[in-house]
């Protein structure tokens, strides 16, 4: 585990109540399922690209929103975290039991994750790097990932290149800019650096919806030869 003590701002918010809405949030009207059955097809599709691995780390987990389609492969071993313990308590009280037992919790930060160097196949980290603002930060949790992950990291961010970004950028401008920026998108060229920066080969990508959506999953592969370096 690593010694950063590096703390979000927003990674406050996942209290018991926020926890549960959370995990209403993803069902509460036909928009949010269709677009959470097409966010579960884009990672199934990430996995598969990442070689479908046998050992994985869903990071962070929040209220189990993967956990059945993590579970679609047989006799995979699923370590699930999250930084909110409510988040987690959420999650196995709501979801199938069946599910659940499948899945070992425990809760930690993304920044120093409680597991040893090489301890999983794949990192399975979705909606967190499009909150993580600076890049010394995002360079922080990829070091990290590196450390962890055996080969991959399944990761998905807000990019830019699409109508969705675009529109943000001018809703942005509009905005006070003394108001705390939880959130960013990512100028593709950019965060494809940092990826390389943390040593990390790009295995392969998938859009939610090209030239339209920002959501995009990334698939990276752990370069071997950096990981001797560190
Ligand atoms: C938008 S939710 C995404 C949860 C889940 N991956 C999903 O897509 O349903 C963001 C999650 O990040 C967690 N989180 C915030 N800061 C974190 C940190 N430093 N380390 C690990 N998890 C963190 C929050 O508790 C919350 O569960």
């Amino acid at each position: 585990m690593n010694d950063s003590n590096i703390t979000l701002e927003f990674s406050g918010k996942y209290d018991s109540k926020h926890s549960l809405e959370y995990y209403k949030k993803h069902k509460d009207s036909i928009g949010r399922r269709l677009s959470n059955i097409r966010e579960q097809s884009i990672a199934r599709k990430a996995l598969a690209i990442a070689g479908n691995p046998a050992i994985v780390l869903d990071l962070p987990c929040g209220a189990g929103r993967f956990w059945p389609l993590l579970c679609e492969k047989p006799g995979r071993t699923i370590y699930a975290s999250d930084y909110s313990l409510s988040m987690i308590m959420v999650a196995k009280k709501l979801l199938d039991p069946a599910t659940v037992k499948n899945i070992s919790c425990f809760q930690t930060s993304a920044f120093s994750i409680n597991l040893k160097a090489d301890a999983v196949d794949s990192i399975f980290c979705m909606r967190l790097l499009h909150h993580i603002v600076k890049k010394d930060h995002r360079l922080a949790l990829l070091k990290e990932f590196h450390r962890v992950t055996k080969d991959t990291v399944c990761l998905s961010l807000w990019v830019d290149g699409n109508y969705k970004a675009w529109k943000r950028e001018r809703l942005e401008l509009k905005r006070d800019h003394k108001e705390y920026k939880n959130r960013f998108v990512a100028n593709r060229q950019e965060i494809e650096s940092e990826f390389r920066e943390a040593g990390f080969n790009i295995l392969g990508l998938i859009d939610f919806a090209k030239y339209y959506s920002m959501w995009r999953i990334y698939v990276l592969r752990k370069n071997i030869s950096r990981a001797n370096e560190t």
